[in-house]
């Protein structure tokens, strides 16, 4: 007799634009089945990790160009099972590559478990003898997303002068982390005094600055940068991104990973100086991790030696409970979180 469970799975209830907020997302619960037929490719996994993004809400908006552009950013609908990156344990398989109790990563599910079918994207997780939360944010897509944004898009070199906004978060921090590893001068801004203090103190950015008690960024980057950018990692768009912009070298390169700023505020717009762009030879150029995969193993290998020899932080921000979901997802327009924001669902 195969166990019926009761799943229960975080929904939003209607589409959300602007900020999100708590009563904008429920609990629901369906009954489910531990067994699937054999060879049919199904596979429910119980989900332990769930990763905690901004891009989710622009997917949860009842419009956003972002929901036709990529295949991870399709909209979702009010009531529907949320996909997320995470990890979980494979409680039954029809797919002869997965047996029950393997451990596994990729697109699961804000519930309980997540039932697989058609085509998804998943793969056997081997530890590697690290914790499984290091397997959903640092070696996993933010990770990933650091690694390629910064090494591929902005092609760093020696000594460089490099500028990273929501420096405390997944991505940013990450970014800093590989910047001064490589030999860059890295300075990070963020929203509170003390992120600030983290970046300096337990980070070693070469300096930080707390963006939201400066009235005139283009003046505050200028005091930074006095010889100007090489590279700005931009995770937050609008007037940092002018700012950045205008503070710019000549051929100088913005990776533009996210922005935030303008995920929950649809009128905000980055207008950076075109001619600027034009007589500094500037590169602007967006980015989807899910573009980079080729480079998977090579950031692995790397990291993982950077974590054995000690020379990267590993920064996470983890709630508990499927319950926190909604707080632990609203968090991230507020600036509650410094590192990687991820969800505990169960233990293995
Ligand atoms: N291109 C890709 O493939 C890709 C992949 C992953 C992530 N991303 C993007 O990268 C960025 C960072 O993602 P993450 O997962 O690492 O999140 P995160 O930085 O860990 O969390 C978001 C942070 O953004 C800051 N923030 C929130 N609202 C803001 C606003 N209005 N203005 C300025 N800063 C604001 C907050 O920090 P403060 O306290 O500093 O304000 C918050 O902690 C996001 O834009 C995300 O969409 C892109």
């Amino acid at each position: 007799m195969s166990m019926e469970v009761t799943n229960n799975y975080i929904a939003i209830k209607s589409h959300i634009d602007g900020n999100p907020k708590e009563s904008d997302f429920e609990i629901k619960s369906d009954p489910l089945v531990l067994s699937v037929e054999p060879n049919s490719n199904e596979i429910i996994v119980k989900n332990l990790y769930v990763s905690i993004d901004p891009y989710q809400l622009n997917r949860m908006k009842s419009f956003s160009s972002s929901q036709k552009a990529s295949s991870y950013a399709v909209a979702l609908a009010p009531g529907q099972v949320i996909d997320a990156y995470g990890v979980g344990k494979v409680v039954a398989s029809g797919n002869p590559e997965f047996e029950k109790g393997d451990l596994v990563v990729g697109l699961i599910t804000w519930g309980e478990y997540s039932v697989l079918k058609g085509e998804y994207m998943l793969r056997k997780l081997d530890p590697l003898g690290f914790p499984l939360s290091y397997h959903v944010g640092m070696l996993g897509f933010s990770g990933l997303t650091a690694y390629a944004g910064f090494f591929e898009i902005c092609k760093p070199k020696k000594g460089e002068n490099v500028f990273v906004s929501a420096a405390c978060g997944s991505v940013g921090n990450l970014v800093g982390q590989f910047a001064k590893l490589f030999g860059c001068h890295v300075v990070g801004c963020a929203g509170s005094k003390k992120k600030v203090a983290f970046l300096k103190e337990k980070l070693g950015f070469h300096d930080a600055f707390n963006y939201k008690e400066e009235t005139d960024l283009k003046a505050t980057l200028k005091r930074y940068f006095p010889d100007g950018i090489d590279i700005y990692f931009d995770n937050v768009g609008a007037e940092m991104l002018e700012a950045a912009v205008a503070n710019m070298k000549i051929f100088g390169r913005v990776a533009v990973c996210g922005v935030i700023s303008e995920y929950t505020d649809a009128g905000k717009r980055a207008a950076p100086d075109m001619m600027d762009v034009m007589y500094k030879r500037i590169t602007i150029r967006g980015f989807l991790v899910g573009d980079h995969f080729n480079i998977h193993s090579d950031f692995i290998s790397t990291t993982v030696d950077h974590l054995q020899t000690g020379n990267i932080q590993v920064i996470e921000d983890i709630s508990t409970g499927l319950e926190s979901i909604p707080l632990a997802f609203i968090g991230l327009f507020r600036g509650d979180n410094i590192g990687k924001k991820m969800v505990k669902i169960a233990d293995e």
